[in-house]
């Protein structure tokens, strides 16, 4: 069935392309203005107030790295607004426009990051109610959605510290930790606090009518126009010309296991942008025009329809949308209910019965989110498109289907430049995503963005510098580091070292990489041979497919763990970065055994002698988990 559809769209997709010329022009895309700070600022925090007088206000605070928590926020404004409630949504990063004394009600959604902390907007919240100089006072109810990964050591850790901190008086829903996407839980949370809303406001308790925060808003936003300093996020980047493009992997031979890895440099002069080693880039990617095309034809549009992907949103054209918006990988549940409730073949309805596990037309009060164990997994296993394919008899408008989606986010690459030589560039390293899914080859969106779609000195992409404190170089120079970064995880060290280097550090420099052939995916290898001849840097690697038995870092590291403890005894700062948990879990073990050993400690205290040692910033990891 899948091969049939996806044979069917590719004849589709040529006959598309021949017509395409004598299809109703698309009109261009609208030019879009900047709107000013304010009207952002009001447009994001309003944009779910229903026009019912009187409906109770909720302020619903939200604090994400990467978007996540602004779509659950998001979500559950939109839900409130139906029940009837004043939802506002605001950042963390505001907190210094609320007075929660004249808020009655307040949800936080929260990821966590890093290595168990929070976004870097939520993260002056945190130390402001750490130091006493904001609180949860009585009169606010409050309930907090903590949203994490369990492949990461400190799991919600940030919703917990800000649910602690928020104090026992005003707590009206213990706290949720959500693993990954999981819907379901997220809607069940949305139901409960809707419910208990609903339970304190039966008495008909009225709102002040006298507004602070519009107000606020305004001078804030106002303060924010006559700052020259233009600061550019996730919400508003930098249009950056890519300036560089060069594969630091050696070119593909077809074998299955090649990698492909590219640096990338971004142009940020004039951006007043500015970042450290250890910072990493935000990346706003767009869609494949191919796949965009396809979803056109399934939709039966010429991409020129009119939609909104949000409430209040500008009018632009489904094209636009689905280019440069929407995410159109990533099948929710929803979509599949969408097309059950419109099909007409038995088969089609028995597959969304068994990818939802329930049937849509007596949904027995089932969330729109909720799928089968069965569907969670055919559902990881195809894309938007794949869906679509196998739903023929249904039909969705272009506005139904931009409902459908979800946002496209921003990625996030390590920057692999230093400021110290390259102030106004931006150098990133992209391992570019090609894989086969059921037969039908795929690829990242924003990884083969920048290496298939994007041209130096023509294309410019959004970016954004997303600040990373605690993944920094010793202020001390005399001090020893040693990083441990396998595949893309060299990311950041290539700059660590280049700005060690650059400052004649006198402390050692110690690296471990990881790939799996010398010859194909040693990056900047012939960059760390220099270094490592110049007495500049000392190189363990371990090239995991070169030999009969596979080898990692870890292994290398045990290896030198005599040396190894000895320099950490000496005062080095440890970093690892990377994709996996699986390989951070593995290096922080390997680092437990080595202090065990060597530093004759019982586990536990090896144990709590590399807390202490994250504890004193001398134990810092990226590590982020694809
Ligand atoms: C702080 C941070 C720093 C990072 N630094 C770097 C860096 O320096 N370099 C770097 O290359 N990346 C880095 N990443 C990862 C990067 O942000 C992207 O996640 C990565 O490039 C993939 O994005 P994409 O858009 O190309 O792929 P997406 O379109 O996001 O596709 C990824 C998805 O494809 C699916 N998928 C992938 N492989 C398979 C498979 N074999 N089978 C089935 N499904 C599969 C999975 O669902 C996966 O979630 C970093 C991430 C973070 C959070
Ligand atoms: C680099 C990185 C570090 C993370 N660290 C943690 C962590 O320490 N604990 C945790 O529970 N989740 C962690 N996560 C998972 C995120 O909290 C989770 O993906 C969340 O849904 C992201 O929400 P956001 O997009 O709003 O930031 C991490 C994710 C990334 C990419």
């Amino acid at each position: 069935m899948l091969l049939l559809a996806v044979t069917l769209s590719v004849l589709l997709l040529l006959l598309f392309n021949l017509l395409r010329p004598f299809l109703p022009a698309a009109r261009p895309p609208p030019l879009i203005t900047k709107p000013s700070a304010l009207q952002n600022l009001l447009a994001e925090t309003f944009e779910h107030i229903p026009d019912i007088p009187g409906a109770p206000r909720v302020l619903v605070l939200y604090g994400t790295e990467y978007g996540f928590g602004k779509e659950v926020a998001s979500k559950l404004c939109a839900q409130l607004a139906i029940a009837g409630f004043a939802p506002r949504l605001v950042s963390t990063l505001h907190y210094t426009l609320l007075d929660l004394r004249k808020e009655k009600f307040l949800a936080l959604v929260c990821s966590t990051t890093g290595d168990g902390v929070p976004p870097n907007e939520a993260a002056d919240l945190r130390d402001a109610l750490v130091n006493n100089k904001f609180s949860v006072p009585e009169n606010c109810s409050f309930a907090v959605l903590a949203l994490g990964d369990r492949a990461y050591p400190h799991f919600c850790r940030a919703g917990v510290v800000f649910d602690n901190l928020f104090g026992d008086q005003g707590r009206m829903l213990e706290r949720v930790d959500i693993d990954q996407e999981d819907w379901p839980v997220i809607d069940d949370w949305i139901e409960s606090f809707e419910a208990a809303l609903k339970e304190r406001t039966a008495e008909g308790d009225d709102d002040d009518d006298d507004d602070y925060l519009p107000p606020a808003m305004e001078k804030y936003a106002q303060a924010m126009e006559n700052c020259t300093d233009a600061r550019y996020s996730r919400t508003q980047p930098f249009k950056a010309r890519i300036v560089d493009q060069a594969l630091v992997t050696a070119p593909r031979t077809g074998k299955p296991d090649d990698k492909e890895v590219v640096r990338v440099e971004f142009d940020i002069e004039g951006s007043g942008m500015e970042y450290e080693v250890g910072d990493a880039v935000g990346v706003v990617p767009r869609n494949n025009s191919q796949h965009v095309t396809r979803l056109l034809l399934a939709l039966a549009s010429n991409g020129d329809e009119q939609v909104r992907v949000s409430d209040k949103g500008d009018l632009i054209t489904i094209e636009t949308a689905l280019t440069d918006l929407l995410d159109v990988k990533t099948p929710k549940a929803e979509l599949v209910v969408a097309l059950a409730q419109n099909c007409t073949d038995k088969a089609e309805m028995a597959l969304a019965k068994r990818i939802l596990g329930y049937d849509v037309l007596r949904s027995d009060g089932h969330s729109a989110s909720s799928l089968s164990d069965w569907g969670k997994d055919y559902l990881s296993q195809r894309e938007v498109f794949d869906v679509l394919g196998e739903f023929v008899t249904s039909t969705l408008t272009p506005q139904e289907l931009t409902d459908l989606l979800r946002p496209l986010h921003a990625r996030y690459y390590s920057i692999s430049s230093t400021p110290i030589t390259s102030p106004t560039r931006i150098a990133v390293t992209v391992d570019v995503l090609r894989y086969s899914m059921l037969n039908v080859e795929r690829e990242g969106v924003a990884s083969t963005y920048l290496k298939d779609r994007c041209r130096i000195d023509q294309t410019e992409v959004g970016v954004f510098v997303s600040k990373n404190p605690n993944f920094r170089l010793p202020k001390d120079e005399d001090k020893h580091v040693i990083m441990i970064g396998p595949g893309t995880g060299l990311a950041p060290f290539i700059a660590f070292i280049e700005e060690r280097v650059e400052t004649e550090a006198t402390g050692k420099n110690w690296l471990f990489f990881g790939c799996r052939h010398e010859k194909q995916d040693f990056l900047y290898g012939d960059r760390l041979r220099e270094y490592e001849e110049a007495g500049q840097l000392r190189l363990d690697t371990a090239f995991s497919r070169d030999t009969d038995k596979k080898v990692y870092v870890q292994q290398r590291m045990r290896e030198k763990g005599c040396e190894l403890w000895n320099l950490v005894e000496d005062g080095a700062h440890v970093y690892v970065c990377g994709d996996g948990g699986r390989m951070a879990d593995d290096v922080d073990r390997a680092l437990r055994e080595i202090i065990q050993e060597f530093g004759d400690k019982s586990e536990a205290a090896a144990k709590g002698y590399l807390e202490q040692l994250v504890e004193d910033k001398r134990y810092q990891r990226d590590v982020w988990v694809s």
